[in-house]
C-alpha cells in the first residue's frame, strides 16, 4: 500500500522524551504494515551528517536546515519521517514547515524542574554548575510552539499514550489508513 509521506516533527528540551517516543511511534506505525520510514534524531544525525557542528545559534540552525533537507527527500518519496530534534528556534521549525509541507509539529513538553530531577544524561546538572554554557533550557533558549499541531506533555502522559494520540491525528489526516488493527486496539478496553 502507497500512502502520501510525512514529516512527523518532535520538538522539545534536552531529555523531554523525543527519542523514546520516536522509537515506539515508529514500531507502532511499522505494525500497521508501513515499512517506508526513518527516524532522524538529533543525537545520531550529529554523530554523522552534522558531525562538524557545535551548539551555537548559527549551528543549531544550520543543524536544523540539514535534517529538514533530507525529511523533505524522503517525505516527497511517500516515506514517513520522525524527526527527534531539540530544534530551539521557532524560524528554523518554520523553515521546515514551509520546505517539507506535509509536515506535523509535535511540542514534547515537560517542566524544567521535572527534567533536572530526570536527568538522564547529567548534563542539567552540570549546566546548572556553569560547566555547560549553551544548554537548552538553562543557559541557551527554547523557544516553545505557539501552534504546534499536537502537544504532548511527557510528565503526565504515558509514552504509549502519547504515541496513539500522534497516530489518531496522523489518520485524520490521511496520512495513515485507518486498519483494521488499529480499530481493534481503539475498540479494546
Ligand atoms: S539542536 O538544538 O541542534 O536541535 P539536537 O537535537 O541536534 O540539538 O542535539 C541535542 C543533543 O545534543 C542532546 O540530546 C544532548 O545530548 C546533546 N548536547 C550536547 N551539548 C548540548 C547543548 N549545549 N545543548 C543541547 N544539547 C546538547
Amino acid at each position: 500500500m502507497s500512502f502520501k509521506g510525512v514529516t512527523i516533527w518532535l520538538t522539545g528540551l534536552p531529555s523531554a522524551g523525543k527519542t523514546t517516543l520516536a522509537h515506539l511511534l515508529g514500531n507502532k506505525i511499522r505494525e500497521e504494515g508501513i515499512t517506508r520510514l526513518e527516524i532522524l534524531d538529533g543525537d545520531v544525525v550529529r554523530m554523522n551528517l552534522c558531525r562538524d557542528l557545535g551548539f551555537s545559534r548559527e549551528d543549531r540552525m544550520t543543524n536544523i536546515r540539514r535534517i529538514a533537507f533530507v525529511s523533505q527527500l524522503l517525505t516527497r518519496q511517500g516515506v514517513i519521517v520522525i524527526v527527534a530534534a531539540i530544534s530551539p528556534y521557532r524560524e528554523s521549525r518554520d523553515h521546515a514547515r514551509e520546505t517539507i509541507k506535509d509536515f506535523v509539529e509535535v511540542f514534547v513538553k515537560c517542566p524544567l524542574d521535572v527534567l533536572v530531577e530526570r536527568d538522564v544524561k547529567g548534563l542539567y546538572k552540570k549546566a546548572l554548575a556553569g560547566n555547560l554554557p549553551h544548554f537548552t533550557g538553562v543557559s541557551d533558549p527554547y523557544e516553545e510552539p505557539l501552534h504546534p499541531d499536537i502537544q504532548i506533555e511527557t510528565d503526565r502522559e504515558t509514552p504509549e499514550a502519547s504515541a496513539m494520540k500522534i497516530l489518531d491525528v496522523l489518520e485524520k489526516l490521511g496520512y495513515l489508513p485507518e486498519t483494521l488493527s488499529r480499530e481493534k486496539r481503539k475498540s479494546a478496553p
